[in-house]
């Protein structure tokens, strides 16, 4: 609109008046297109939720040592150290990290050359969930810097499921164990450790996880290394464990956030090899872990079917799965290591119902097709979280298609359409698009409901 009036002043009026009009113009353009830039620029401002995109994450190096090892959960805690590789994209003298109720002692940040940049103060800003991290000298665009977070703590929150979460495990000769897992989707990363928690802010991820000697430390990616340390270059005053082990994981693919996993338990494995060499594994306490070989054999089939179907090959050779007692969701698919409510992995063939087997062959099945739909490719902002779920509700259905289980369209049917109905009537969900803006953690948390997966699917 601008561009028109300018050309309607020139045809009628006098150049002097021309000029000034220009002037006018051009400086109230200016000051338009600055405020534009600004709002666009610092989007982390204080009415968004967003995080300003003047510095990217590249890489991280993150080691986070549950300390799991009381009878009494309430002194169980975490601690855990991070840094994080980033690129300045835009000249800027301040960035956000997400950061939720952890302690966080200090920040750092060196340059490209080892010297240290100036951190002037950081501030917490609470319902937004992010740390504000003011510098004494401007970032410079296109230069590198490492943030460094040197043993922030957090707490296990009481029945949490987000985060990173203690469960109840077993007991062994009337010791109980604790196992950890963590559920990171959608927002929960900066439950366990300060990062730029949105799935368009991609990064690779070295991981390490710090257990005791008797217990399996799992993540996205197989062990390259581990080593043994003294507890107490982690625990502190900790009689217990004196020795711990870690695993140094192998470098991640690039990826979001959500997708990262951490597991640490008595767990035992079962595995699986298919015909290009690709290895399968189950994650289960040992008293399970035997009965969970059908859930495994459905994942390597599910994935040829799907390769077959989307003609791109499946990016990960090692696929783990592990099956947890308490979690949020039924599964959760995490790059590399899907992680289950245990009695999802679980089959009998004289005590499993046919329902049960069918709709526990469809969870394994919608977790593996997430490898490629949220995995691979992924939405820019959780608005767009069907792009996730209703594709791979609606593929979960052709993962199976190698199976005796004949009639899938009508459970198709009668799944999502019908099933939807009726729980959309009883649950009285609240009517919504699908595709629909969220921006607060809330409303983030709340659109894994039934529109997305159901409706999506069947649309
Ligand atoms: C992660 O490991 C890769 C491969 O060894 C390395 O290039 C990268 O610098 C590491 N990242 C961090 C933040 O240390
Ligand atoms: C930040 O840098 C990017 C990439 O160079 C550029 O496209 C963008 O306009 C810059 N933003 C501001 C506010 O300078
Ligand atoms: C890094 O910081 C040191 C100390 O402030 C400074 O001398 C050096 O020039 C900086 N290097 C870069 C690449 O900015
Ligand atoms: C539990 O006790 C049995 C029998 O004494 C023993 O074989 C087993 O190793 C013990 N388990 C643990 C975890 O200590
Ligand atoms: C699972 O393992 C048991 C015992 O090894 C075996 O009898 C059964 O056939 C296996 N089931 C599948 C689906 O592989
Ligand atoms: C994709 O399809 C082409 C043509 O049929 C085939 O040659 C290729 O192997 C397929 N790739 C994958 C990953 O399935
Ligand atoms: C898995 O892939 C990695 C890297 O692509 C390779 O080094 C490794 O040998 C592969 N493992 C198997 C079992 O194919
Ligand atoms: C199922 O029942 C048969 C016959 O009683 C028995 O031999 C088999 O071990 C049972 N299988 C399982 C997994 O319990």
């Amino acid at each position: 609109m601008p561009f028109e009036s300018v050309g309607a002043c020139r045809k009628a009026l006098l150049l002097v008046t021309v000029l000034v009009a220009a002037v006018l113009i051009a400086a109230s353009l200016a000051i338009l297109l600055a405020l534009m830039l600004r709002s666009a620029a610092d989007n982390g401002s204080e009415s968004s939720y967003r995080l300003p995109t003047d510095v990217k994450p590249v890489s991280y190096a993150l080691t986070l040592a549950p300390f799991i090892y009381s009878s009494n959960p309430g002194d169980c805690y975490f601690t855990g150290s991070v840094s994080i590789a980033v690129e300045a994209v835009n000249d800027t003298d301040m960035f956000k990290l997400h950061s939720v109720r952890l302690e966080v002692p200090t920040v750092r940040l060196r340059n490209s050359t080892g010297g240290d940049v100036i951190v002037d103060k950081i501030e917490e800003n609470v319902e937004k969930q992010w740390l504000t991290i003011k510098l004494g000298e401007p970032l410079r665009a296109g230069e590198t810097y490492t943030v460094l977070i040197d043993r922030f703590k957090g707490k296990f929150v009481k029945n949490g499921k987000t985060g990173l979460y203690l469960s109840s495990s077993y007991s062994e000769n009337s010791t109980e164990y604790y196992l950890v897992s963590s559920q990171l989707e959608p927002i929960h990363a900066r439950e366990v450790f300060p990062c730029f928690d949105e799935p368009a802010m991609k990064a690779e991820f070295n991981v390490s996880l710090v257990r005791g000697r008797e217990f399996t430390a799992l993540s996205n990616m197989p062990i390259k290394s581990s080593s043994s340390v003294p507890g107490n270059t982690w625990f502190s005053n900790s009689v217990e464990p004196k020795v711990v082990i870690k695993d140094d994981f192998e470098t991640t693919p690039t990826m979001s956030t959500y997708t990262l996993a951490f597991l640490v338990a008595k767990f035992e494995s079962i595995s699986h090899s298919d015909s290009k060499g690709r290895v399968f594994t189950n994650w289960l306490s040992p008293e399970l872990v035997k009965k969970s070989n059908f859930t495994l054999s459905v994942a390597a089939k599910a994935i040829e079917a799907f390769e077959k179907l989307l003609n791109v090959s499946y990016k990960t050779n090692i696929t783990k799965q592990a099956g947890v007692p308490l979690l949020n969701f039924e599964a959760m698919e995490n790059w590399g290591l899907i992680i289950y409510q245990q009695n999802i992995l679980m089959y009998n063939e004289n005590t499993t119902t046919t329902l049960s087997k069918l709709t526990n062959a469809l969870t394994v099945s919608h977790e593996i097709v997430h490898q490629w739909f949220g995995n691979l490719v992924t939405m820019k902002w959780w608005n767009e979280i069907w792009l996730n779920e209703a594709f791979s509700t609606f593929y979960s259905y052709l993962g199976l298609e190698w199976g005796s289980e004949s009639d899938l369209d009508s459970h198709f049917v009668m799944f999502q359409k019908y099933l939807f109905d009726m729980n959309f009537e009883r649950k009285r969900y609240k009517v919504h698009p699908i595709q629909m803006d969220v921006s607060t953690p809330t409303e983030i948390d709340g659109i894994f409901d039934y529109i997305v997966y159901q409706k999506g699917a069947s649309e």
